[in-house]
């Protein structure tokens, strides 16, 4: 059954005792929300805090990354199978930020999902073009390619346990958002592609949700589209209010 989904990306922000605050703000702001699914990813250094704080709440926890290795000599990384045993059942994946300033690209993406799927955990697996690719419109194409390169040999049973975030890059933490027109048509045209490879059940029981300036203003109205399930909110999730405010937004 497709979900709606409204995840909080934290990005590097907040030091810990303020992180864990906004956690239990979070958590008690969000105990009468019944149809959305919310997921919180802060830094690396929250999480196991942050799964046994919401380890009796309905909330998710996401990390930010993972390693695209299983484990060994890979000084400075976090490997899925840790991630898991601390409890966090789902894990951001090829963020624009990490393409533009880590060099990662579809094939290190491919690795990466494969280990959450090895490991029981939902990638939330980011695409989206930059705004020359907008302006040319060669968006479909950009994302069609991140599409079939991120998800390359990856089946339809393992797929079943992805959730696809569509990003373009020129609206995060831009103030910029794509109107809900062309949130829905892009939506539209993934989930195309996710029937042509896996087929209709599985394409229309996918969540694939909007990231770029999503904020309590425009939330309604791009939620309210019928391929738009939900989003993944930079800014905005810094602050329990708003986040709440974009989570009651269905
Ligand atoms: P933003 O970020 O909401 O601050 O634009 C979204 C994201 O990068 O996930």
């Amino acid at each position: 059954m497709r979900k709606n989904i409204v995840a909080g990306n934290w990005k590097m922000n907040k030091t810990f005792p303020d992180g864990i605050t906004l956690i239990e703000e979070i958590i008690e702001k969000s105990e009468d929300l019944n149809n959305v699914k919310l997921i919180i990813s802060p830094p690396y250094i929250f999480l196991k805090d942050a799964s046994n704080i919401a380890a009796h709440s309905k909330i998710g926890i996401a990390a930010q990354n993972c390693s695209n290795e299983e484990s060994g000599a890979f000084t400075g990384e976090i490997s899925a199978s840790m991630l898991k045993s601390a409890n966090v059942n789902y894990i951001i994946l090829g963020h624009s930020e990490r393409r533009a300033y880590y060099g990662e690209k579809d094939e290190l993406i491919n690795q990466k999902i494969k280990l959450c799927i090895k490991h029981n955990i939902t990638p939330i697996v980011c695409c989206g073009e930059v705004l020359q690719e907008r302006e040319s419109g060669e968006h479909f194409k950009v994302v069609s390619n991140q599409i079939k390169g991120m998800f390359f040999g990856i089946n339809p049973e393992e797929f079943t346990k992805v959730i696809i975030a569509y990003e373009p890059v020129w609206a995060i933490g831009t103030g910029k958002t794509a109107s809900p027109d062309q949130a829905q048509e892009i939506h539209q045209f993934i989930r195309k592609i996710i029937t042509d490879s896996y087929g209709s059940e599985i394409a229309n029981n996918l969540s694939i949700l909007y990231g770029g300036s999503c904020k309590p203003s425009n939330a309604k109205e791009l939620f309210a589209n019928p391929d738009v399930d939900g989003g993944l909110i930079g800014g905005a999730s810094l602050n329990a209010n708003d986040f709440l405010s974009i989570a009651k937004s269905f």
